[in-house]
């Protein structure tokens, strides 16, 4: 895949929020937590939902599928995935301190860690990831979503069965595979990037063959190639989330502020990495937050807000 155009795509995605209504449940702070995202979520889901009117032409399925949720290994139940006993990202790498993670999501924080320690290192010599594997993130899960009707999530809703049926054969949660869909292509199967991407996950053209007849915008294959790759790139980072993430938005370990900036000032504004990027997947989308329309915006960097 050629990552800076599937960057490209990442970045001239979606605003659009993962959404789930159901939230951890299994004791009385996860309940809180619950409560209090209900609360952020309803307000997000009205300029949601308006923009997805305004946006999505292909995508007028009214039909709200409400499939069984399948569990996930290396997850910790149907619900998604939970984190540590508190509710918060269970951080077991000290290389770069404490976490810093708050149930609340504030611009610079959030259940899955501060921005600066998911950044570690990035101001000081390059990024070096604390290490973090699916199991211990906090995330919201895939399939409650279509539970609510005002959930930007509808424009997935064909697509929920397929996301399951191939995150429980290559073992990632559904939402994190949906995240990405939403933010390359809202969803949207006639897709085709700037770079020749391809359908709903916006996979690069070397990633067609076996295609059903060649197309490879068909959601089932597209769907199967994209989490493919990210599960194999996962696999090869030994289950390095944070740098797994990163790399689809084309980080690299050792990554500096100037290196992620580099295109700033380039005919390829868009080039750049995002550098609030995996702070806004993991504390925004994946806690069924939009993690750029969000007030406050979610980040510190913003260094893509100047590009036209
Ligand atoms: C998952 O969510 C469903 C729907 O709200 C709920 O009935 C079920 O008890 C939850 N499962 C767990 C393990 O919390
Ligand atoms: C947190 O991670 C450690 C190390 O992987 C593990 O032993 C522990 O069981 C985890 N805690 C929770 C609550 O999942
Ligand atoms: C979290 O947010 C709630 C509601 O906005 C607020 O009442 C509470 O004080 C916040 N907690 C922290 C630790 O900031
Ligand atoms: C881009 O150009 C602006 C204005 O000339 C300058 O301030 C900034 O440092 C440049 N950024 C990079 C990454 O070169």
């Amino acid at each position: 895949m050629n990552l800076k155009y599937l960057v490209l795509a990442l970045v001239l995605g979606t605003n659009n929020a993962l959404a789930s209504f159901d939230v951890l449940k299994f004791s009385g702070a996860h309940r809180l937590l619950s409560q209090k995202r209900r609360e952020v979520v309803s307000s997000v889901a009205k300029g949601v939902k308006y923009r997805l009117s305004k946006r999505s032409s292909v995508q007028t399925e009214q039909c709200v599928l409400q499939p069984k949720p399948p569990t996930f290994p290396g997850s910790d139940g149907p619900n998604g995935t939970v984190g540590g006993s508190n509710g918060l990202i269970n951080a077991t790498d000290s290389s770069c301190g404490a976490s810093g993670a708050t149930l609340n999501i504030t611009a610079k924080s959030g259940p899955n860690g501060n921005i600066d320690w998911i950044n570690c290192g990035i101001t000081d010599g390059g990024w070096k990831p604390p290490f973090v594997q699916i199991s211990d993130i906090v995330t919201v899960e895939l399939s409650s979503v279509l539970e609510d009707s005002t959930s930007p999530f509808q424009a997935c809703s064909s697509y929920v069965s397929i996301f399951e049926k191939y995150g429980t054969q290559f073992d990632v949660p559904p939402i994190l595979l949906a995240s990405f869909a939403m933010q390359e292509s809202t969803c949207n199967p006639k897709t085709v990037g700037e770079g020749g991407e391809q359908g709903i996950m916006q996979i690069s053209q070397d990633k067609c063959a076996g295609a059903p007849k060649g197309d490879c915008l068909d959601p089932d294959f597209n769907i199967m190639a994209g989490t493919e790759f990210f599960a194999d790139t996962l696999k090869g980072n030994n289950g390095d989330l944070f740098l797994t993430i990163g790399e689809y938005n084309g980080w690299s370990s050792g990554l500096t502020i100037s290196q992620a900036t580099a295109a700033a000032n380039s005919s390829c504004c868009r080039c750049q990495n995002n550098l609030d990027y995996i702070h806004q997947f993991l504390n925004g989308w994946c806690q069924n937050i939009d993690a750029y329309s969000h007030d406050p915006p979610l980040g510190k960097y913003f260094n893509l807000n100047d590009c036209n």
